[in-house]
């Protein structure tokens, strides 16, 4: 399939403002875009101007939610240079994603290097100052406009980009975290290994409640007791406890996190013991009183490494390391976001240059 740039007047331009970065609020001039439609496959790939989609009011995945996402960042090199980090991995996942919605596969070398041609041609957008990148949103949705219970058989995929600074609006400082203990994330047998669009909208009742309630997030324990560690809102969750790392270990209903997997491999090689397993809530809340349980902290591309504090328990506020940002935190944070921005070697092979 060949690419199409649609060239954009410079009339067409915005003014970047690269001064305010709320997370998610701004977008690039221009975005990726490729269609499908069964019996003719993917087709009309291009990059055109950041523009809305015309869209049926019978379109599948507003009524059914066959719609999955992505997401992935772009940080500032020398030069006008840019570094994608471990981007592959994304589409992989989107795959996997589609997979599970029975959407068809997309070619994942081929939509990388048409974002590696978007990123080129937005690289002005890539912000530079401190904690600061390109959020890259990958999405991909069944458009058929039929009120039929199926899998579409037309698919839209596109990839928009929005300059950003910090996810939490208190950037690295610990986030305080409500225990869920009556709603539920993902079951086994269900989507939560994948990044399907309607774990997030089913998350939004417990999060609000607990933003009510002064936090920023919530902590899902698994659905059919309510008595294992899963995952946060918008990351995954560590624990160090006696000095090792502990997170919960995936069985079909954790987000499989790229940051997670990359903070196991960064925290193994940097000499730390890093163990898979279920983790009960209750061994949690014992460990933060009994002080076994040191540091918390979350992983995720939005996130990146986000110390917890606070985990509400049943009407109570455990404080973890007396509320301050632990040091195994602080360590893996420097050495990830060293990698990311290129301030140390990528022994691992993570990072993709965009020249
Ligand atoms: C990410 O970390 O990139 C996510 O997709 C989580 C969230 C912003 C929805």
């Amino acid at each position: 399939m060949e690419l199409r740039i649609e060239e954009l007047n410079e009339s067409e331009l915005k003014e970047k403002r690269l001064d305010d970065l709320s997370f998610g609020v701004h977008f690039t001039d221009r975005m990726f875009v490729m269609e499908y439609d069964r019996g003719k496959g993917w087709h009309s790939a291009r990059i055109t101007k950041f523009q809305n989609f015309s869209l049926s009011p019978a379109t599948m995945a507003f009524h059914y939610g066959q719609a999955a996402f992505e997401g992935l960042k772009a940080y500032p090199r020398e030069g006008s240079k840019v570094a994608l980090f471990r981007p592959e991995e994304n589409f992989r996942r989107m795959n996997v994603s589609a997979d599970r919605l029975c959407m068809p596969p997309i070619d994942e070398d081929f939509v990388l290097r048409c974002l590696e041609e978007l990123i080129r041609l937005e690289r002005d957008w890539v912000p530079r100052g401190e904690g600061q990148s390109l959020y890259i949103r990958p999405t991909y949705m069944g458009v058929d406009p039929i009120i039929r219970v199926r899998a579409s058989d037309k698919y839209l995929f596109f990839i928009i980009l929005s300059p950003v600074g910090a996810y939490f609006k208190n950037g690295f400082s610990a986030a305080r975290i409500l225990v869920e203990t009556e709603y539920s994330r993902a079951s086994q047998g269900g989507t939560g290994y994948t990044k399907f669009c309607g774990n997030y909208g089913a998350s939004l009742k417990a999060g609000q409640a607990a933003q009510v309630n002064g936090y920023d997030q919530v902590l899902w324990l698994d659905a059919c007791g309510h008595k294992y560690v899963e995952e946060v809102g918008s990351m995954n969750i560590f624990f160090v406890i006696d000095g090792k790392l502990v997170t919960p270990k995936l069985q079909g209903s954790i987000l499989p996190g790229i940051t997670r997997e990359s903070t196991i491999i960064l925290a193994r090689d940097l000499g730390y013991e890093v163990i898979e397993r279920q983790i009960e809530i209750e061994e949690v809340i014992e460990g933060i009183e009994s002080g076994n349980v040191q540091e918390v902290f979350g992983t995720g591309t939005a996130c990146v490494i986000s110390p917890v504090g606070t985990l509400g328990y049943r009407g109570k506020d455990y404080i973890v390391n007396g509320g301050q940002v632990g040091e195994i935190t602080q360590h893996l944070y420097k050495e990830l976001t060293s990698i990311q921005y290129g301030t140390t070697e990528d022994r691992f092979g993570w990072i993709r240059i965009i020249e």
